[in-house]
């Protein structure tokens, strides 16, 4: 018996880092996962391995998911997949870092489309379809950043946008809690993923810079991430709408 048997949860950003890990351990736990993102081939691989590890996953891409025309045929197709929809894990987002004042108007506008627009458009169309099975669970992927200002890089965007994910989480949940939808953020601190352990290499002082914040001077692996939302979109949680929870090595403690 899995804590999310029989569900069907939408995954959002499948092709690697946390949502890769997310379509696994969602499967696991007895989820029909539908994943979907704008690489497609890296997207198909993760359809891969969940078949290999026994679970249930179809894939739905390319799809760039900050249009609203595509977000709505991605919800549509999810629904379709396995006859409608309990779960939207609000993970896909892109976003780029900079020092004021010379982070861009550009700059500024691809952050906002990245990290607001996807979980803005796709739970837009996702909300008829978990009201349609009398509620559901919407998972917004928040940050740290969206709590507490970021030094290591600058990040004016990042932290502005996810203090609006937050915002958008409360809102979802005052607004789904006659429908019976809940929705809950979960703000990462620095999660080592296969992208970002490539782009540090060796470079010691860069990792030490990232994790100075955290009380325990580590980044979080995916799963300690993903753990957590899988609990979050099952039952068990019933109780749980409208809250933040950081799962940042205590980087928003002191
Ligand atoms: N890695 C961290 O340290 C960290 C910390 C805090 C929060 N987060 C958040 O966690 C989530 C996952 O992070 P990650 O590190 O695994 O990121 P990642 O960049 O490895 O994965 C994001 C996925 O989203 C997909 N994607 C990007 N733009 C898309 C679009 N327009 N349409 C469809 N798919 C798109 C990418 O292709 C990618 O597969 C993100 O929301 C991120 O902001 C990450």
């Amino acid at each position: 018996m899995g804590t999310l048997d029989g569900k069907v949860v939408l995954i959002t950003g499948t092709a690697g880092g946390m949502g890769r890990v997310a379509a696994l351990v969602f499967a696991r736990e007895g989820a029909k996962v539908v994943g979907s993102d704008i690489q497609a081939e890296a997207n198909a691989e993760t359809v891969e391995l969940v078949r290999r590890d026994g679970g249930e996953m179809t894939g739905v891409a390319p799809f760039d998911l900050s249009d609203p025309e595509q977000a709505r045929q991605v919800v549509e197709v999810a629904a379709g997949a396995y006859g409608g929809l309990d779960v939207v894990y609000n993970n896909a987002a892109y976003l780029r870092f900079g020092p004021m004042p010379d982070f861009s108007v550009e700059d500024w506008r691809v952050t906002m489309a990245g990290e607001l627009d996807i979980p803005f458009f796709v739970s837009k169309f996702a909300w008829p379809h978990l009201v349609g099975r009398g509620g559901g669970v919407i998972i917004n992927v928040a940050s740290m950043a969206g709590m507490i200002a970021g030094a290591v890089p600058p990040m004016v965007g990042h932290s502005v946008a996810n203090a609006g994910v937050i915002a958008m989480t409360r809102q979802f949940a005052l607004e789904g809690a006659p429908q019976g939808i809940r929705a809950v953020a979960i703000s990462p601190g620095p999660v080592l993923t296969p992208a970002s352990e490539r782009d540090l290499g060796d470079d010691q002082a860069a990792r030490d810079r990232i994790t100075a914040k955290t009380l325990l001077k580590r980044f979080a692996h995916p799963e300690e991430i993903v753990e957590l939302a899988a609990f979050l979109a099952s039952d068990r949680a019933a109780y749980i709408t409208g809250a933040n929870y950081a799962v940042d090595g205590g980087a928003t403690a002191w």
